[in-house]
């Protein structure tokens, strides 16, 4: 028995895909516990590179149950596409993946009602991806959604319900819209659902589990964006952190063993909201050239900071992380020197907890520490790391009281280094 939580400890996009793709051959199964095609995850392997938003990143490694819980949100348009081109591609998976029966439907009305809330919010908006997430987990807590479930029973006439109460709204905001092809492809997509395995899926994980299987749980988006612990309102609408692998897949928390920590080397931030390290000069811009910081969803620019301490060690209390993985070292090999922020200043006094708001008056304290000026994308063990590049690490150890278990030095599956092995 054992089920293991991987999440993001930032803004999102710190590189889960790459490193649940590596870690998946040490487990029977993977599994998403929430959000939805909001998440782009990343994977490059064999030259080929694959971006996942709703299927697990265990899909490529060997033959693994993959999971999509009753915590995560699905549109079948979006994974008809998806999966069809996974398919095309020679990675079949009919078989290995099953979804939760609990699960909830974005409907192409929550796609419209995302873009008219983002319209009537005006310069306060949030930025999100578009993808109807907001307002189909408002329908899942206000106890008015559709979930995939109910594609297998009387489904036409709790969609047409679905659909008059959300034109009802949107035409209280005045929003025009046409949904004749969003609608299309849409229904495709249920009829195309229909044929994988919908399941229970809080009984098939547990029963698994009692078979002595092991599972992975793999996080979308990142801790600052968690709808109670984020940068509120600047957040998604779920529960991104350790928690929501309880809720998002029927376990008991007595069930969790590791919790792997993400952090990117630097930070980085998509969408409106705060981010005390953001940097607006020629650092931010290389940092963003560099690190390829393009959104893999919507393709917009990432905002680019350094490494924002405060803000890991309230992430890492909040999971109860109890190994980091760094990635994207590689991006600052060419930097003289590096920042991070240990502390911040609000109102005139330092503090170093992060506080109930970070909207504005946070100044970043930083601490600065020699660059590696060393090309690290080729290294195969940390005995080939620079003195500046182990000094770095056991700084950030020091700095969030946790051990840096593996570093990720490119984006290939093969770009991956393990701490603490035995030699
Ligand atoms: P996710 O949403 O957390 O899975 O992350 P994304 O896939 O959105 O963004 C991470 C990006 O960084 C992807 O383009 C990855 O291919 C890339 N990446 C992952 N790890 C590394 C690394 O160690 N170095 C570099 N240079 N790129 C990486
Ligand atoms: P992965 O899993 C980065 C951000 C959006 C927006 C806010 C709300 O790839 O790390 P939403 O569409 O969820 O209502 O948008 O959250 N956001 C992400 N940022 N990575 C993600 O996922 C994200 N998913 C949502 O940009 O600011
Ligand atoms: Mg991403």
């Amino acid at each position: 028995m054992k089920v293991d939580v991987l999440l993001g400890l930032q803004w999102g996009d710190e590189g889960k895909g790459k490193v649940v793709d590596v870690l998946t051959p040490r487990y029977d199964v993977v599994a998403r516990f929430q959000g939805g095609p909001n998440a782009g995850h990343t994977l490059e392997f064999e030259g080929q590179k694959y971006v996942l938003r709703s299927i697990p990143s265990g899909i490529f490694q060997g033959n693994k149950v993959n999971i999509i819980g009753n915590g995560v949100v699905l549109d079948p348009s979006l994974f008809k596409a998806e999966a069809e081109a996974l398919e095309a591609s020679g990675h079949p998976l009919k078989e290995r993946l099953h979804i939760s029966k609990k699960a909830h439907l974005i409907l192409p009305t929550h796609r419209i009602l995302d873009a008219a809330y983002e319209a009537a919010k005006g310069a306060a908006k949030v930025g999100t991806t578009g993808k109807g997430i907001g307002p189909t987990y408002t329908d899942k807590v206000s106890r008015t959604g559709l979930r995939v479930g109910d594609i297998l029973c009387h489904f036409e006439e709790k969609y047409a319900a679905a659909k008059a109460r959300h034109e009802q709204i949107l035409k209280s905001l005045n929003y025009e819209y046409d949904i004749t092809e969003l609608e299309k492809q849409w229904l495709e997509g249920i009829e195309y659902l229909r044929t994988f395995h919908l399941v229970d899926s809080e009984h098939e994980i547990n029963n698994l589990l009692k078979d002595g299987k092991s599972v992975l749980c793999e996080g979308a988006q990142g801790t600052m964006l968690d709808v109670d612990f984020g940068s509120y309102p600047f957040v998604t609408s779920s529960n991104t952190i350790c928690a929501g692998a309880c809720t998002g897949l029927g376990l008991g928390p007595n069930k969790i063993g590791e919790v792997y920590g993400i952090m990117k080397a630097y930070c980085t931030r998509v969408g409106a909201g705060p981010f005390p390290t953001e940097l607006f000069d020629e650092t931010g811009k290389t940092i963003r050239a560099l690190g390829h910081e393009y959104g893999a969803v919507t393709g917009r620019e990432r905002r680019c900071g350094w490494v924002d301490l405060v803000a890991l060690r309230y992430s890492i209390m909040v999971n109860g992380v109890t190994q980091l993985i760094l990635m994207k070292s590689d991006v600052l090999d060419a930097f003289d020197t590096i920042k991070a922020c240990v502390a911040y200043k609000v109102n005139g006094e330092e503090i170093d907890y992060f506080p109930y708001d970070i909207t504005e008056g946070v100044e970043p304290i930083y601490v600065e520490m020699p660059g590696w000026k060393t090309d690290m994308t080729k290294m195969t063990s940390e005995d080939e790391f620079p003195e500046e590049f182990n000094a770095y690490i056991s700084f950030l150890e020091e700095q969030l009281g946790t051990p840096v278990k593996i570093v990720s030095v490119g984006p290939d599956r093969e770009q991956t280094i393990e701490r603490y092995t035995e030699k």
